[in-house]
């Protein structure tokens, strides 16, 4: 059994006599690193500590998972091109920042394409979470084992207060490089800055951007309440964070430990969800206590806008784009 390495261990005695010993000492025969681009202490934290623990505790110790948070392992706009080459092994990504390798993804990502967190889980969960898992397979050659917690990505603004759609005029937000997320920030009137998440911090410092949107706790970990007085709660964009494994990782497992690692994801994804689906409104209210002002605009405009991208990539993509769409309007929050 590749879990039961007998480990040669030389002592020397205080009287200088070699003896040879065996013991079951469990060393891994497979490392796993798995990274993500924010602290450890956010849902990222939460879901690849669950991971961890589950996938040691399958594998007897034969499969190791060292955490690598914070971009140690580089961040999330080059991480699924590494994952393709199996230069690392795992990593959690935005959904936001898998668009340029996995278009369909996109569809998660246009503004207000789920009523809620029922609507997503029966999304994720079903048919149309499968079709995806094996299409991201199919297209990439890359393993995405679960889409995890789904919550929203809020606003931050430096000063301006955000009322309606029509404070959103020429706003310089801060969006991940993705076209969607692009188009929505114009649709709503803004000036839409693409920006790796690695240069975000400092331009919201320094005043670059104005604005940005990310989930609730990643601003709270952030510290972005040091530079943003605003919080603006749209729910305009779902925000879901899937664990992506390299093939090239998945293909150094045995048949056993291939199962473990898969139950590992699924397991450590119904934890995450359980554990930190229901905190948002909680962070909210730690960023307020930290002094951000918290607004509700009228969503009436950004809503309608956010239809308009919805049909227009519907239309412009067209094929399995489009009818991804039609399916997620199709099931809907109660199913
Ligand atoms: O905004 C992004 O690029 C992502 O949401 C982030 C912060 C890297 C976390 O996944």
């Amino acid at each position: 059994m590749r879990n039961e390495k007998v480990v040669p261990v030389i002592v020397k005695t205080s009287l200088s006599v070699a003896a040879i010993f065996s013991t079951n000492l469990a060393v891994a025969s497979t490392t796993m690193n798995l990274g993500w681009a924010v602290p450890l202490d956010t849902q990222y934290g939460v879901f690849a500590e669950k991971f961890k623990e589950l996938v040691e505790e399958y594998t007897a110790g034969d499969v190791e998972v060292k955490l690598r948070p914070s971009g140690q392992i580089g961040g999330e706009d080059e991480a699924f091109s590494a994952l393709q080459l199996g230069t690392i092994d795992g990593y959690l990504i935005s959904l936001a920042n898998v668009s340029p390798h996995f278009p369909e993804l996109d569809v998660l990502a246009l503004p207000y394409i789920f009523e809620g967190p029922e609507h997503a889980y029966r999304i994720f969960d079903g048919d149309i979470g499968d079709d995806m898992k094996d299409w991201v397979y199919e297209d990439t050659g890359v393993h995405m084992l679960s889409f995890n917690v789904f919550s929203y990505r809020d606003m931050y603004t430096t000063d301006r207060e955000i009322h309606g759609i029509e404070d959103m005029e020429g706003l310089k937000a801060r969006v991940p490089k993705n076209e969607v997320m692009i188009e929505a920030y114009r649709e709503f009137g803004a000036e839409p800055v693409p920006m790796a998440w690695s240069e975000t911090p400092t331009a919201l410092q320094t005043g670059t951007i104005d604005a940005g949107d990310n989930g609730t706790e990643v601003i709270l970990s952030m510290k972005f309440y040091e530079f943003a007085k605003n919080l603006v709660i749209l729910n305009h964009f779902g925000s879901s964070v899937p664990f992506f494994v390299s093939d090239r990782f998945m293909s150094r497992l045995s048949e056993e430990n291939t199962d473990a690692v898969i139950r590992a994801a699924e397991e450590a994804e119904q934890y995450q969800r359980e554990l930190v689906g229901m905190e948002i409104e909680e962070t909210r209210k730690q960023l307020v206590d930290k002094g951000m002002e918290i607004s509700y605009p009228d969503k009436t405009g950004f809503v309608e806008a956010g239809y308009r991208v919805q049909q227009h990539f519907s239309e412009e993509r067209g094929g399995r784009f489009s009818n991804l769409v039609e399916r997620i309007r199709a099931v809907g929050e109660d199913g």
